[in-house]
Protein backbone atom coordinates (compact mmCIF):
# COMPACT_ATOMS: atom_id res chain seq x y z
CA UNK A 1 0.00 0.00 0.00
CA UNK A 2 1.20 3.38 -1.18
CA UNK A 3 1.01 5.81 1.79
CA UNK A 4 0.04 9.63 1.62
CA UNK A 5 3.29 12.21 1.42
CA UNK A 6 1.88 14.35 3.94
CA UNK A 7 1.55 10.98 6.29
CA UNK A 8 5.13 10.16 6.03
CA UNK A 9 6.22 13.67 6.57
CA UNK A 10 4.45 13.28 9.81
CA UNK A 11 5.40 10.46 10.88
CA UNK A 12 9.18 11.72 10.59
CA UNK A 13 8.27 14.73 12.54
CA UNK A 14 7.24 12.78 15.09
CA UNK A 15 10.16 10.19 14.99
CA UNK A 16 12.12 13.62 15.09
CA UNK A 17 10.69 15.00 18.38
CA UNK A 18 11.20 11.66 20.07
CA UNK A 19 14.65 11.46 18.96
CA UNK A 20 15.12 14.85 20.65
CA UNK A 21 13.10 14.32 23.76
CA UNK A 22 15.31 11.42 24.29
CA UNK A 23 18.19 13.09 24.44
CA UNK A 24 17.02 16.16 26.17
CA UNK A 25 15.09 14.28 28.83
CA UNK A 26 17.56 13.70 32.13
CA UNK A 27 18.62 10.49 32.86
CA UNK A 28 16.80 8.12 35.21
CA UNK A 29 18.42 8.08 38.38
CA UNK A 30 20.06 4.33 38.98
CA UNK A 31 21.46 4.99 42.91
CA UNK A 32 19.85 5.69 45.74
CA UNK A 33 16.70 8.25 45.51
CA UNK A 34 15.52 9.98 48.43
CA UNK A 35 12.61 12.64 48.66
CA UNK A 36 14.61 15.08 50.67
CA UNK A 37 18.32 15.07 52.35
CA UNK A 38 21.19 12.87 51.64
CA UNK A 39 24.85 12.66 52.63
CA UNK A 40 27.25 10.59 50.27
CA UNK A 41 30.72 9.94 51.67
CA UNK A 42 33.15 7.35 51.96
CA UNK A 43 31.98 5.45 54.83
CA UNK A 44 28.15 4.26 55.62
CA UNK A 45 28.92 5.50 58.95
CA UNK A 46 29.44 8.73 58.64
CA UNK A 47 26.60 8.81 55.91
CA UNK A 48 24.37 7.63 58.14
CA UNK A 49 25.18 10.00 61.33
CA UNK A 50 25.15 12.83 59.12
CA UNK A 51 21.73 11.78 57.96
CA UNK A 52 20.74 11.28 61.52
CA UNK A 53 21.67 14.56 62.66
CA UNK A 54 19.70 16.05 59.44
CA UNK A 55 16.59 14.23 60.65
CA UNK A 56 17.14 15.34 64.35
CA UNK A 57 16.67 18.70 62.71
CA UNK A 58 19.90 20.48 61.81
CA UNK A 59 20.76 21.33 58.56
CA UNK A 60 23.17 20.67 55.94
CA UNK A 61 25.93 22.96 58.25
CA UNK A 62 25.35 20.41 60.95
CA UNK A 63 25.54 17.28 59.27
CA UNK A 64 29.08 18.77 57.64
CA UNK A 65 30.00 18.84 61.18
CA UNK A 66 28.74 15.19 62.25
CA UNK A 67 29.70 14.21 59.10
CA UNK A 68 33.11 15.51 58.89
CA UNK A 69 33.74 13.90 62.46
CA UNK A 70 32.24 10.24 61.47
CA UNK A 71 35.04 10.19 58.83
CA UNK A 72 37.81 10.57 61.28
CA UNK A 73 36.68 7.38 63.31
CA UNK A 74 35.09 5.42 60.72
CA UNK A 75 38.09 6.39 57.48
CA UNK A 76 41.12 7.42 59.70
CA UNK A 77 42.68 6.71 56.09
CA UNK A 78 41.60 10.37 55.37
CA UNK A 79 39.11 11.68 58.09
CA UNK A 80 41.07 13.58 60.38
CA UNK A 81 41.43 16.24 62.93
CA UNK A 82 45.40 16.40 61.92
CA UNK A 83 44.35 18.04 58.86
CA UNK A 84 42.54 20.03 56.95
CA UNK A 85 39.85 20.92 53.87
CA UNK A 86 38.03 23.01 51.91
CA UNK A 87 34.24 23.66 51.83
CA UNK A 88 31.90 24.93 49.24
CA UNK A 89 28.59 25.80 50.30
CA UNK A 90 25.08 27.32 48.32
CA UNK A 91 22.19 27.67 50.48
CA UNK A 92 18.62 27.37 49.83
CA UNK A 93 18.40 30.80 48.63
CA UNK A 94 21.11 30.57 46.40
CA UNK A 95 24.01 32.50 48.58
CA UNK A 96 27.17 30.84 47.90
CA UNK A 97 30.27 30.78 49.76
CA UNK A 98 33.61 28.93 50.47
CA UNK A 99 35.46 28.11 53.49
CA UNK A 100 39.60 27.61 53.90
CA UNK A 101 40.79 25.33 56.51
CA UNK A 102 43.69 24.08 54.99
CA UNK A 103 46.97 23.83 56.71
CA UNK A 104 49.48 26.30 57.11
CA UNK A 105 53.27 25.98 57.39
CA UNK A 106 54.35 26.49 60.95
CA UNK A 107 56.19 29.80 61.89
CA UNK A 108 59.64 28.12 62.29
CA UNK A 109 59.36 27.02 58.13
CA UNK A 110 61.71 28.31 55.29
CA UNK A 111 61.80 28.32 52.02
CA UNK A 112 64.50 26.00 51.94
CA UNK A 113 63.74 23.35 54.99
CA UNK A 114 63.48 20.55 52.73
CA UNK A 115 66.65 20.70 51.02
CA UNK A 116 70.40 19.75 51.53
CA UNK A 117 73.43 21.77 52.02
CA UNK A 118 73.98 20.89 47.89
CA UNK A 119 70.17 22.36 47.63
CA UNK A 120 68.60 18.69 46.38
CA UNK A 121 65.12 17.97 48.03
CA UNK A 122 65.94 15.66 51.11
CA UNK A 123 63.84 12.34 50.43
CA UNK A 124 60.42 11.88 52.65
CA UNK A 125 61.52 14.73 54.68
CA UNK A 126 58.27 16.24 53.53
CA UNK A 127 56.33 13.51 52.95
CA UNK A 128 57.03 11.19 56.17
CA UNK A 129 56.99 12.06 59.61
CA UNK A 130 56.29 14.55 61.73
CA UNK A 131 58.75 16.92 59.64
CA UNK A 132 56.23 16.76 57.07
CA UNK A 133 53.23 18.13 59.24
CA UNK A 134 51.46 21.30 58.44
CA UNK A 135 49.63 23.00 61.13
CA UNK A 136 46.10 20.97 61.57
CA UNK A 137 42.96 23.45 60.18
CA UNK A 138 40.12 20.68 60.57
CA UNK A 139 38.46 21.80 63.86
CA UNK A 140 38.72 25.44 63.12
CA UNK A 141 36.94 24.20 60.06
CA UNK A 142 33.70 22.78 61.56
CA UNK A 143 33.93 25.51 64.25
CA UNK A 144 33.71 27.99 61.70
CA UNK A 145 30.88 26.39 59.83
CA UNK A 146 28.89 26.21 63.46
CA UNK A 147 29.25 28.99 64.74
CA UNK A 148 27.59 31.11 61.62
CA UNK A 149 25.33 28.42 60.26
CA UNK A 150 24.97 25.49 62.93
CA UNK A 151 21.41 25.17 64.08
CA UNK A 152 21.92 22.24 66.67
CA UNK A 153 24.30 22.31 69.77
CA UNK A 154 27.59 21.07 69.29
CA UNK A 155 27.59 18.49 72.16
CA UNK A 156 24.16 16.69 70.30
CA UNK A 157 25.70 16.79 66.89
CA UNK A 158 29.21 15.25 68.22
CA UNK A 159 27.16 12.69 70.55
CA UNK A 160 27.21 10.21 67.78
CA UNK A 161 30.70 10.15 66.89
CA UNK A 162 31.71 10.08 70.49
CA UNK A 163 29.36 6.39 70.61
CA UNK A 164 30.94 5.57 67.43
CA UNK A 165 34.06 5.78 68.24
CA UNK A 166 33.81 4.20 71.92
CA UNK A 167 31.53 1.63 70.73
CA UNK A 168 33.86 0.89 67.49
CA UNK A 169 33.50 0.47 63.96
CA UNK A 170 33.64 -2.85 61.61
CA UNK A 171 36.58 -3.58 59.23
CA UNK A 172 35.84 -3.23 56.10
CA UNK A 173 38.16 -5.57 53.34
CA UNK A 174 39.24 -2.68 51.79
CA UNK A 175 40.08 -1.02 55.20
CA UNK A 176 42.08 -4.24 56.23
CA UNK A 177 43.91 -4.07 53.13
CA UNK A 178 44.66 -0.54 53.82
CA UNK A 179 45.91 -1.02 57.29
CA UNK A 180 48.05 -3.98 56.53
CA UNK A 181 49.31 -1.74 53.32
CA UNK A 182 50.52 0.78 55.76
CA UNK A 183 51.78 -1.23 58.57
CA UNK A 184 55.40 -1.53 58.08
CA UNK A 185 55.64 2.30 57.14
CA UNK A 186 53.18 2.91 60.01
CA UNK A 187 55.64 1.45 62.83
CA UNK A 188 58.77 2.94 60.86
CA UNK A 189 57.33 6.20 61.38
CA UNK A 190 56.08 5.58 65.16
CA UNK A 191 59.38 4.37 66.39
CA UNK A 192 57.27 0.29 66.07
CA UNK A 193 55.08 1.55 68.77
CA UNK A 194 51.35 2.24 67.98
CA UNK A 195 47.87 1.78 69.18
CA UNK A 196 46.57 2.24 65.87
CA UNK A 197 45.03 -0.72 64.91
CA UNK A 198 47.21 -1.86 62.43
CA UNK A 199 47.25 -6.08 63.04
CA UNK A 200 42.45 -5.69 62.28
CA UNK A 201 41.03 -7.96 60.25
CA UNK A 202 37.95 -7.47 58.17
CA UNK A 203 34.61 -8.18 60.51
CA UNK A 204 37.01 -7.30 63.53
CA UNK A 205 35.62 -3.95 65.96
CA UNK A 206 37.57 -1.28 66.93
CA UNK A 207 37.72 0.70 68.91
CA UNK A 208 39.31 3.95 69.56
CA UNK A 209 38.98 5.61 73.57
CA UNK A 210 41.72 8.33 73.11
CA UNK A 211 39.56 9.50 69.89
CA UNK A 212 36.50 9.58 72.02
CA UNK A 213 38.07 11.52 74.86
CA UNK A 214 39.71 14.09 72.08
CA UNK A 215 36.68 14.51 70.71
CA UNK A 216 34.83 14.75 74.11
CA UNK A 217 36.94 17.78 74.66
CA UNK A 218 36.35 19.54 71.39
CA UNK A 219 32.70 19.20 71.61
CA UNK A 220 32.74 20.60 75.13
CA UNK A 221 35.27 23.87 74.53
CA UNK A 222 35.03 24.13 70.62
CA UNK A 223 37.86 25.55 68.90
CA UNK A 224 40.11 26.55 71.54
CA UNK A 225 39.86 22.86 73.14
CA UNK A 226 41.98 22.05 70.13
CA UNK A 227 44.45 25.28 69.59
CA UNK A 228 45.04 25.79 72.71
CA UNK A 229 45.24 24.35 76.25
CA UNK A 230 45.93 20.93 77.09
CA UNK A 231 45.29 19.07 73.50
CA UNK A 232 47.90 22.19 71.93
CA UNK A 233 50.15 21.33 74.48
CA UNK A 234 50.54 17.37 74.67
CA UNK A 235 50.33 18.00 70.57
CA UNK A 236 52.85 20.00 69.99
CA UNK A 237 55.21 18.18 72.14
CA UNK A 238 54.55 15.42 70.29
CA UNK A 239 55.47 16.60 67.03
CA UNK A 240 58.68 18.65 68.45
CA UNK A 241 59.81 15.27 70.30
CA UNK A 242 59.38 13.36 67.02
CA UNK A 243 61.70 15.98 65.35
CA UNK A 244 58.72 18.45 63.72
CA UNK A 245 58.38 21.89 64.05
CA UNK A 246 54.51 22.97 64.93
CA UNK A 247 54.55 24.52 68.30
CA UNK A 248 51.90 25.78 70.61
CA UNK A 249 51.99 29.49 68.82
CA UNK A 250 51.60 28.16 65.89
CA UNK A 251 47.95 26.41 66.97
CA UNK A 252 46.82 29.03 68.86
CA UNK A 253 47.97 31.09 65.55
CA UNK A 254 45.64 28.42 63.48
CA UNK A 255 42.28 30.63 61.69
CA UNK A 256 40.08 29.31 58.97
CA UNK A 257 39.20 31.27 56.28
CA UNK A 258 36.28 32.10 54.43
CA UNK A 259 36.91 32.75 50.52
CA UNK A 260 34.63 33.88 47.50
CA UNK A 261 34.60 30.73 45.70
CA UNK A 262 35.56 30.66 41.81
CA UNK A 263 32.21 30.74 40.09
CA UNK A 264 31.64 30.38 36.34
CA UNK A 265 29.51 29.13 33.56
CA UNK A 266 29.43 26.50 31.26
CA UNK A 267 26.98 26.53 28.96
CA UNK A 268 23.74 26.88 30.96
CA UNK A 269 25.38 25.52 34.32
CA UNK A 270 26.60 27.86 36.59
CA UNK A 271 29.69 26.47 38.31
CA UNK A 272 30.64 26.92 42.10
CA UNK A 273 33.87 25.69 43.23
CA UNK A 274 37.01 25.57 45.67
CA UNK A 275 39.55 29.24 45.23
CA UNK A 276 43.20 29.70 46.43
CA UNK A 277 44.81 28.45 48.18
CA UNK A 278 42.55 25.24 46.08
CA UNK A 279 43.78 25.10 42.48
CA UNK A 280 40.37 23.53 42.07
CA UNK A 281 37.99 26.18 40.96
CA UNK A 282 40.34 27.99 38.49
CA UNK A 283 41.68 24.73 37.19
CA UNK A 284 38.28 23.45 36.37
CA UNK A 285 36.88 26.56 35.32
CA UNK A 286 40.20 26.85 32.81
CA UNK A 287 39.16 22.90 31.94
CA UNK A 288 36.22 23.68 30.71
CA UNK A 289 36.18 27.18 29.61
CA UNK A 290 38.43 25.48 26.81
CA UNK A 291 36.51 22.71 25.87
CA UNK A 292 32.93 24.24 25.84
CA UNK A 293 33.51 26.05 22.23
CA UNK A 294 34.18 22.50 20.45
CA UNK A 295 30.43 20.73 22.07
CA UNK A 296 32.26 17.77 23.85
CA UNK A 297 28.96 15.97 23.99
CA UNK A 298 28.91 15.55 19.65
CA UNK A 299 32.18 12.90 20.24
CA UNK A 300 30.52 9.94 22.36
CA UNK A 301 31.92 9.29 25.88
CA UNK A 302 35.94 8.61 26.46
CA UNK A 303 36.13 8.18 22.60
CA UNK A 304 39.22 9.22 20.73
CA UNK A 305 38.19 12.82 20.01
CA UNK A 306 36.71 13.68 23.31
CA UNK A 307 39.61 12.05 25.04
CA UNK A 308 42.35 14.68 23.36
CA UNK A 309 39.89 17.30 23.63
CA UNK A 310 40.03 17.03 27.72
CA UNK A 311 43.72 15.80 27.85
CA UNK A 312 44.52 18.82 25.32
CA UNK A 313 42.80 21.36 27.89
CA UNK A 314 44.03 19.36 31.25
CA UNK A 315 47.84 19.74 29.59
CA UNK A 316 47.45 23.66 29.52
CA UNK A 317 45.21 24.37 32.47
CA UNK A 318 47.87 22.59 34.96
CA UNK A 319 50.61 24.35 33.43
CA UNK A 320 49.27 27.45 34.34
CA UNK A 321 48.12 25.93 37.86
CA UNK A 322 51.57 25.16 38.38
CA UNK A 323 52.76 27.43 37.92
CA UNK A 324 51.02 30.71 38.95
CA UNK A 325 49.13 29.50 41.84
CA UNK A 326 49.59 29.83 45.53
CA UNK A 327 48.26 30.75 48.49
CA UNK A 328 46.43 34.56 47.92
CA UNK A 329 47.46 35.65 50.80
CA UNK A 330 51.23 35.88 50.12
CA UNK A 331 50.79 35.39 45.48
CA UNK A 332 49.68 37.70 43.68
CA UNK A 333 47.59 35.46 41.19
CA UNK A 334 46.14 37.29 37.78
CA UNK A 335 42.94 35.58 37.83
CA UNK A 336 41.90 38.03 35.63
CA UNK A 337 43.50 36.93 32.82
CA UNK A 338 43.81 33.03 33.62
CA UNK A 339 40.27 32.73 33.65
CA UNK A 340 39.42 35.45 30.75
CA UNK A 341 37.37 34.63 27.44
CA UNK A 342 40.52 35.69 25.26
CA UNK A 343 43.48 34.58 26.92
CA UNK A 344 41.63 30.44 26.84
CA UNK A 345 40.78 31.11 23.58
CA UNK A 346 44.43 31.68 22.92
CA UNK A 347 45.76 28.75 24.74
CA UNK A 348 43.75 26.41 22.28
CA UNK A 349 45.07 27.89 19.19
CA UNK A 350 47.73 25.57 18.59
CA UNK A 351 44.96 22.56 19.58
CA UNK A 352 44.59 19.87 16.81
CA UNK A 353 42.38 16.50 16.51
CA UNK A 354 45.57 15.53 14.32
CA UNK A 355 48.48 15.20 17.09
CA UNK A 356 49.56 15.61 20.93
CA UNK A 357 51.10 19.02 21.52
CA UNK A 358 53.79 17.89 23.80
CA UNK A 359 54.44 19.24 27.65
CA UNK A 360 58.13 19.57 27.99
CA UNK A 361 60.74 17.73 27.11
CA UNK A 362 60.32 15.14 30.51
CA UNK A 363 59.94 12.03 29.46
CA UNK A 364 57.36 9.20 29.38
CA UNK A 365 57.75 7.55 33.43
CA UNK A 366 60.88 9.72 34.96
CA UNK A 367 58.10 10.97 37.30
CA UNK A 368 56.55 8.82 39.27
CA UNK A 369 53.71 9.42 41.72
CA UNK A 370 54.67 7.80 45.00
CA UNK A 371 52.45 7.10 46.91
CA UNK A 372 48.04 6.24 46.77
CA UNK A 373 46.23 10.14 46.79
CA UNK A 374 44.35 10.28 49.73
CA UNK A 375 41.71 12.60 51.00
CA UNK A 376 38.11 12.06 50.75
CA UNK A 377 35.13 14.43 49.56
CA UNK A 378 31.69 14.32 50.99
CA UNK A 379 28.39 15.70 49.67
CA UNK A 380 25.09 16.92 51.59
CA UNK A 381 21.86 18.20 50.59
CA UNK A 382 19.44 19.18 53.43
CA UNK A 383 15.45 19.40 53.19
CA UNK A 384 15.50 22.86 53.30
CA UNK A 385 17.97 22.60 49.63
CA UNK A 386 20.84 23.95 51.72
CA UNK A 387 24.04 22.59 50.05
CA UNK A 388 27.26 21.63 51.10
CA UNK A 389 30.73 19.89 49.14
CA UNK A 390 33.71 18.65 51.43
CA UNK A 391 36.43 17.57 50.66
CA UNK A 392 39.05 17.12 53.58
CA UNK A 393 42.62 15.36 53.95
CA UNK A 394 45.86 14.14 55.57
CA UNK A 395 47.64 14.35 52.08
CA UNK A 396 48.94 10.67 51.64
CA UNK A 397 47.22 7.78 53.46
CA UNK A 398 47.45 8.33 57.13
CA UNK A 399 49.02 11.24 56.50
CA UNK A 400 52.67 11.43 57.41
CA UNK A 401 51.49 8.47 59.48
CA UNK A 402 53.00 9.65 62.45
CA UNK A 403 49.97 8.89 64.87
CA UNK A 404 49.70 10.40 68.32
CA UNK A 405 48.37 7.46 71.11
CA UNK A 406 47.46 9.46 73.22
CA UNK A 407 45.07 12.23 71.72
CA UNK A 408 44.12 9.50 68.95
CA UNK A 409 45.07 10.68 65.21
CA UNK A 410 46.97 11.21 62.51
CA UNK A 411 48.95 14.10 61.76
CA UNK A 412 49.03 15.26 57.86
CA UNK A 413 51.83 15.21 55.80
CA UNK A 414 50.63 18.38 53.77
CA UNK A 415 53.99 20.25 53.69
CA UNK A 416 54.81 18.24 50.79
CA UNK A 417 51.90 20.09 48.89
CA UNK A 418 54.40 23.03 48.80
CA UNK A 419 57.27 23.02 45.92
CA UNK A 420 59.93 22.11 48.36
CA UNK A 421 62.18 23.07 45.27
CA UNK A 422 61.12 25.08 41.33
CA UNK A 423 61.23 22.41 39.04
CA UNK A 424 61.48 19.05 41.58
CA UNK A 425 58.07 16.50 41.27
CA UNK A 426 55.68 16.64 44.81
CA UNK A 427 54.58 13.17 45.72
CA UNK A 428 52.17 13.64 42.88
CA UNK A 429 54.49 14.61 40.36
CA UNK A 430 53.39 18.50 40.27
CA UNK A 431 55.78 20.32 39.54
CA UNK A 432 55.54 23.91 41.68
CA UNK A 433 57.02 27.30 41.24
CA UNK A 434 57.81 30.36 43.11
CA UNK A 435 53.75 30.98 43.89
CA UNK A 436 53.84 27.98 45.93
CA UNK A 437 57.12 27.99 47.52
CA UNK A 438 57.56 27.56 51.35
CA UNK A 439 57.08 30.36 54.16
CA UNK A 440 56.03 31.10 57.38
CA UNK A 441 51.82 30.48 57.57
CA UNK A 442 51.74 30.24 54.18
CA UNK A 443 48.93 27.56 52.82
CA UNK A 444 49.85 25.07 50.32
CA UNK A 445 48.47 25.26 46.74
CA UNK A 446 45.80 22.09 46.63
CA UNK A 447 43.94 20.92 44.19
CA UNK A 448 41.06 19.90 45.90
CA UNK A 449 38.04 20.97 43.67
CA UNK A 450 34.45 20.46 46.38
CA UNK A 451 32.24 21.42 43.92
CA UNK A 452 28.63 22.50 43.27
CA UNK A 453 26.66 23.15 40.10
CA UNK A 454 23.51 25.07 39.27
CA UNK A 455 21.30 24.35 36.09
CA UNK A 456 19.15 27.15 34.78
CA UNK A 457 19.58 28.87 38.44
CA UNK A 458 18.34 25.47 40.69
CA UNK A 459 20.80 23.71 43.31
CA UNK A 460 21.63 20.27 40.12
CA UNK A 461 24.61 18.89 41.44
CA UNK A 462 26.93 18.54 44.83
CA UNK A 463 30.57 16.91 43.60
CA UNK A 464 33.72 16.45 44.80
CA UNK A 465 36.58 13.55 44.84
CA UNK A 466 39.72 12.34 46.31
CA UNK A 467 42.86 11.35 44.26
CA UNK A 468 45.47 14.12 44.75
CA UNK A 469 46.37 15.75 41.53
CA UNK A 470 43.38 13.68 39.41
CA UNK A 471 40.63 15.12 41.86
CA UNK A 472 39.81 18.04 39.07
CA UNK A 473 39.91 15.96 36.01
CA UNK A 474 37.37 13.21 37.89
CA UNK A 475 35.32 16.37 39.20
CA UNK A 476 35.29 17.97 35.67
CA UNK A 477 35.07 14.23 33.82
CA UNK A 478 32.01 13.61 36.24
CA UNK A 479 30.18 16.95 35.61
CA UNK A 480 30.15 16.32 31.91
CA UNK A 481 29.24 12.77 32.13
CA UNK A 482 25.95 14.29 33.72
CA UNK A 483 25.36 17.30 31.46
CA UNK A 484 27.04 16.42 28.51
CA UNK A 485 26.28 12.65 28.06
CA UNK A 486 22.93 12.38 30.34
CA UNK A 487 24.00 10.07 32.99
CA UNK A 488 22.20 9.51 35.51
CA UNK A 489 24.16 10.95 39.23
CA UNK A 490 25.51 6.96 39.84
CA UNK A 491 26.73 6.25 36.31
CA UNK A 492 28.31 9.58 35.55
CA UNK A 493 30.28 8.96 39.10
CA UNK A 494 31.26 4.94 38.16
CA UNK A 495 32.18 5.72 34.93
CA UNK A 496 35.79 4.84 34.07
CA UNK A 497 38.16 8.44 33.94
CA UNK A 498 41.90 9.23 32.57
CA UNK A 499 43.92 11.83 33.40
CA UNK A 500 46.71 14.51 32.47
CA UNK A 501 48.32 16.84 34.46
CA UNK A 502 51.09 19.01 32.10
CA UNK A 503 54.15 17.44 34.02
CA UNK A 504 54.68 14.00 33.58
CA UNK A 505 53.42 14.13 30.00
CA UNK A 506 51.33 10.95 30.29
CA UNK A 507 47.80 10.35 30.03
CA UNK A 508 46.76 7.93 32.63
CA UNK A 509 43.65 5.69 32.68
CA UNK A 510 41.74 3.74 34.57
CA UNK A 511 42.24 -0.51 34.44
CA UNK A 512 38.70 -0.86 32.54
CA UNK A 513 36.61 1.12 30.00
CA UNK A 514 39.17 2.13 27.13
CA UNK A 515 39.99 -0.82 24.35
CA UNK A 516 43.71 -0.92 22.96
CA UNK A 517 42.48 0.40 19.85
CA UNK A 518 41.93 3.64 21.66
CA UNK A 519 45.39 3.23 23.52
CA UNK A 520 47.10 2.47 20.36
CA UNK A 521 45.23 5.12 17.73
CA UNK A 522 46.19 7.91 20.88
CA UNK A 523 49.68 6.51 20.61
CA UNK A 524 50.08 7.02 16.94
CA UNK A 525 49.17 10.81 17.56
CA UNK A 526 51.84 11.19 19.58
CA UNK A 527 50.29 10.97 23.26
CA UNK A 528 52.09 9.79 25.44
CA UNK A 529 50.21 6.55 27.99
CA UNK A 530 51.20 5.45 30.90
CA UNK A 531 50.53 1.46 30.46
CA UNK A 532 52.40 0.23 33.48
CA UNK A 533 50.14 2.34 36.12
CA UNK A 534 46.65 1.99 35.39
CA UNK A 535 44.86 2.67 38.96
CA UNK A 536 41.75 4.23 40.18
CA UNK A 537 40.86 7.85 40.14
CA UNK A 538 39.41 8.86 42.27
CA UNK A 539 36.18 8.18 44.35
CA UNK A 540 33.81 10.53 43.54
CA UNK A 541 30.74 11.19 45.66
CA UNK A 542 28.08 13.43 44.66
CA UNK A 543 24.23 14.29 44.50
CA UNK A 544 21.85 15.30 41.76
CA UNK A 545 18.92 16.78 42.27
CA UNK A 546 16.25 15.54 39.80
CA UNK A 547 13.54 17.44 38.29
CA UNK A 548 11.09 16.71 40.73
CA UNK A 549 12.91 17.71 44.03
CA UNK A 550 14.22 14.05 44.94
CA UNK A 551 17.54 13.60 45.63
CA UNK A 552 20.14 10.68 43.41
CA UNK A 553 23.31 9.95 45.28
CA UNK A 554 25.60 8.89 43.37
CA UNK A 555 28.38 6.79 45.55
CA UNK A 556 31.65 5.86 44.23
CA UNK A 557 32.15 1.84 43.10
CA UNK A 558 35.45 1.97 43.34
CA UNK A 559 35.32 2.32 47.51
CA UNK A 560 32.82 1.61 50.63
CA UNK A 561 31.23 5.06 49.70
CA UNK A 562 27.57 5.08 50.74
CA UNK A 563 24.70 7.47 49.92
CA UNK A 564 22.19 7.74 52.96
CA UNK A 565 19.28 9.91 52.93
CA UNK A 566 15.62 10.06 53.90
N1 LIG B 1 46.74 16.98 49.52
C1 LIG B 1 46.17 16.95 48.25
C2 LIG B 1 45.66 18.26 47.82
O1 LIG B 1 45.32 19.08 48.64
O2 LIG B 1 45.61 18.51 46.65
Amino acid sequence: MKRPLSLLLSFSLLFLLVLTNCKSRPAAPTGLVTEKAMVVSAREEASKIGAEIMKKGGNAFDAMVATEMALVVAYPFAGNLGGGGFMVYRKSDGDVGGLDYREKAPLAAHKDMYLDSLGNVIPEMSTKGATAVGVPGTVAGIMAVHEKFGSLPLEEIFEPIIELAENGIVVTENQANRFAAVKDRILEVNDSVTTFPIDCKVNDTVRYPALARTMRKIAKEGHDGFYKGEIAKTLASFIQEKGGFITEEDLAKYEAVWRQPIIFNYKDLKIISMSPPSSGGVTINQILKMIEPYDIGDFDHNSEKSIQLFTEAARRAYADRNYYLGDPDFTEIPLDVLLGKAYLENRMADFSFEKATKSSDISEGSVQMAESMETTHYSIVDAQGNAVSVTTTLNGAYGSKLYSDELGFFLNNEMDDFSAKAGVPNMFGLIGAEANSIAPEKRMLSSMTPTIVEKEGELWMVVGTPGGSTIITAVAQTILNGYEYNMSMQEAVNAPRFHHQWLPDVVIFEPEGFSNDLIESLKSKGYLINEERTPIIGKVDAIRVLADGRLEGGADKRGDDTAVGF
